[in-house]
């Protein structure tokens, strides 16, 4: 099948972001070697254990662009992509909730903390609450619309926001209504944001709200390009913005970027490593 580009020269798979479970969403991703999540997982682990000693208490995790709770289930199982397509092989929809539930039932890395998701796919979003891996779930596009009142409570709740693979799909349009939907409180946010998609108008937006965000060193391999093509017109997208490609893009791989953001008073805490 050919691979449809966004206009950024990215490979398109809309079509897999909205099946009935996520069994064709990880194969497909396996193939390109799809690993932000996984590489995204020690530095959310590592947030969620400063917010612990920060708070004393656990957080409530919200991820942006769930999906199918991708990064609840990198931080509740330990696991990667290529596990995960094959732990969602077999059987149908009912036999893959039967094992999700029954692996959180056997042992979950993260039994105090609570996940919430917000995505645009409805059916990704109830595969995640049916499979028990998030305990709750919006949906919602928060580029087109102001979240509900219900939404709104359910996003404020959030102490930590993180999201892998989805800034780019979303703006600060979306992450501004997220971080003020509490009113008073402002989220800890970790966001892996691909080099081609820019964060620092996101992270000057927040500042006016009261955030300092740092970009944490080095890049992150997301997944090889899904073709020539698309690494090509990639490779134009980045060039045209003056970002030097060599021995990242040029080698095969999209690579992400980390930026944290935290309200001034816990930046200045220094909790972050230097
Ligand atoms: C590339 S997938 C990433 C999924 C997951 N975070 C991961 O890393 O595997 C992008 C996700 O963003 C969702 N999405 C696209 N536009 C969105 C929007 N406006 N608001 C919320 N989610 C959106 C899609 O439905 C899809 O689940």
């Amino acid at each position: 099948m050919p691979v449809s580009l966004h206009s950024t020269g990215k490979a398109s798979f809309d079509d897999i972001y909205d099946r009935p479970d996520p069994a064709d969403y990880y194969r497909r991703l396996a193939e390109l070697d799809y690993r932000i999540p996984e590489l995204a997982r020690p530095h959310f682990e590592r947030l969620i254990e400063s917010y612990r000693s920060e708070v004393g208490a656990d957080p409530t995790v919200l991820d942006i662009g769930c999906s199918y709770g991708v990064n609840a289930a990198m931080l509740r199982y330990d696991t990667t992509v290529q596990h995960l397509a094959e732990h969602y092989r077999g059987g149908d929809t009912a036999a893959r909730i039967a094992r999700d539930r029954d692996r959180l039932a056997a042992r979950d890395r993260q039994p105090n903390v609570r996940f919430i998701g917000m995505d645009a796919s409805a059916p990704a979003l109830a595969y995640a609450s049916a499979s028990g891996l998030l305990h709750e779930v919006v949906h919602a596009d928060l580029e087109s619309h102001e979240p509900t009142e219900e939404q709104r409570r359910v996003l404020g709740s959030a102490d930590l926001v993180v999201s892998t693979g989805c800034v780019g799909y979303v703006t600060d349009r979306t992450l501004l209504r997220i971080v003020r939907a509490h009113g008073q409180r402002l989220p800890w946010m970790a966001h892996f944001v691909l080099r081609m998609y820019e964060y620092e108008p996101v992270a000057e937006r927040l500042a006016e709200l009261g955030y300092r965000t740092r970009r944490m060193p080095g890049t992150f391999k997301q997944r090889r390009f899904a073709s020539p093509d698309e690494q090509l017109q990639v490779l134009n997208t980045l060039s045209a913005k003056g970002i030097d490609t060599a021995d990242l893009e040029q080698e095969g791989w999209l690579h992400a970027q980390l930026y944290i953001s935290l309200p001034e008073s816990v930046a200045a805490r220094g909790i972050l490593p230097e």
